[in-house]
């Protein structure tokens, strides 16, 4: 079939920022042939890799746009695998949108994905930052992720291991790991009974009778409608800074100056912070605004974007946050949100 290639696009009405310039070409594929015909496009068009977009809602591309070719994913398809009475496999094409496939699995009575309702995005960009919300990491579903390499178009099925899971992070976010596109993911769900519900936020639910994975869901989704502004309305890409991993000494340090600081304790010692939090009650910068970029009023570490934002006015309000940060607590912040 013919690809659709677009010219002269711009890009912020695809990214839930809602922010980028101009790319020379858009193409939307929606197989695994398509998508190799448009990266042989790339190829022969362009001396630019060509740029890969799922859901957008994990970048901020810049104002001068992609002087390249950019490919947004759309394969479709949704296979159940069931392995025996209670697990099942479920194969999805890196272009389903993940919050419908939650709803499917979750109407089924299948457990794994129900913390991780009223998520934007698509499937395939899960694995990339290792998606996770309300004590669920994707990486703990996740079996297999099958990719192409943008260069030699070679395909490949990386083992969960082979992807090199940590916190918002994988392989898929390396200099080696960019240069595949993930064109599917496999999900390892169960029928038996399995709520995850230490996170506060949802451990209310323990004290409940009967739960199903649609009950996790509709609480989850109640409170995240509370934190999250209204993706449809404003541009946003959820949370924008990784929560920091500090060393046990400097976390000490900072509770007897902050006894409420929240943080979590991790295996190697070392501690997760808040940093919605730190933003919030050290720095006083909840719902703070410069330049038509706000914290979101009702959780810091949400980054708002108004109509008609530059790249460039997030980059600076980013650089000033990170700097106030750094002075109060020496806190080195990162943001989960890859710059284009
Ligand atoms: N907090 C404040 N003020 C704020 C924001 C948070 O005091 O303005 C406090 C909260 O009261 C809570 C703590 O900070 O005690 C943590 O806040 P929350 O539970 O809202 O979670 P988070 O650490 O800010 C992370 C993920 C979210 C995920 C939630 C729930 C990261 C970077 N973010 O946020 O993931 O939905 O936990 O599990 O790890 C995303 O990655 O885009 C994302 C939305």
């Amino acid at each position: 079939m013919e690809l659709a290639i677009k010219t002269q696009v711009p890009l912020s009405s695809y990214t839930t920022l809602q922010i980028g310039g101009v790319a020379d070409y858009v193409v939307e594929v929606s197989s695994v042939e398509e998508l190799k015909q448009a990266l042989a496009f790339a190829k022969n068009e362009t001396d630019k890799p060509a740029l890969i977009l799922g859901g957008g809602s994990n970048v901020l591309i810049g104002d001068e746009g992609y002087r390249g070719v950019v490919i947004v994913m759309k394969l479709l398809g949704r296979v159940y695998e069931m392995v025996d009475e209670d697990e099942c496999l479920l194969h999805l094409g890196a272009g389903e949108e993940l919050d419908e496939v939650v709803s499917e699995v979750c109407a089924k009575g299948l457990w794994g994905l129900e913390n991780l309702s009223s998520i934007p995005g698509t499937v395939g960009a899960t694995p990339v930052q290792n998606v996770g919300a309300y004590g669920v990491e994707v990486s703990s579903l996740i079996t297999t992720v099958a990719a192409i390499n943008i260069t030699t178009q070679e395909e490949k099925i990386f083992s969960h291991d082979e992807c090199h899971f940590s916190y918002r992070d994988s392989f898929f976010k390396t200099s080696e790991g960019k240069n595949w596109v993930i064109t599917n993911v496999t999900y390892k769900l169960t029928k038996k009974v399995s709520p995850q519900l230490q996170y506060a936020d949802v451990a209310f639910l323990k004290e409940r009778d009967t739960i199903t994975p649609s009950v996790v869901r509709e609480a989850v989704a109640a409170v995240r409608s509370q934190k999250f502004p209204d993706w449809s309305k404003v541009g946003t890409a959820g949370s924008f800074f990784k929560n920091p991993m500090i060393d046990a000494t400097h976390f000490v340090q900072l509770k007897e100056q902050y006894k409420d600081i929240v943080g979590y304790e991790q295996e190697n010692g070392d501690v997760k912070v808040s940093l919605g939090w730190v933003l919030d009650k050290v720095c006083g910068l909840k719902g703070f605004c410069e330049n038509g970029v706000c914290l979101y009023e009702k959780q810091a570490l949400v980054l708002v974007a108004e109509k008609n934002t530059t790249a460039e006015s997030v980059k600076n309000f980013v650089k000033n946050i990170s700097q106030i940060v750094f002075e109060k607590t020496k806190i080195k912040i990162e943001c989960e949100v890859l710059f284009i």
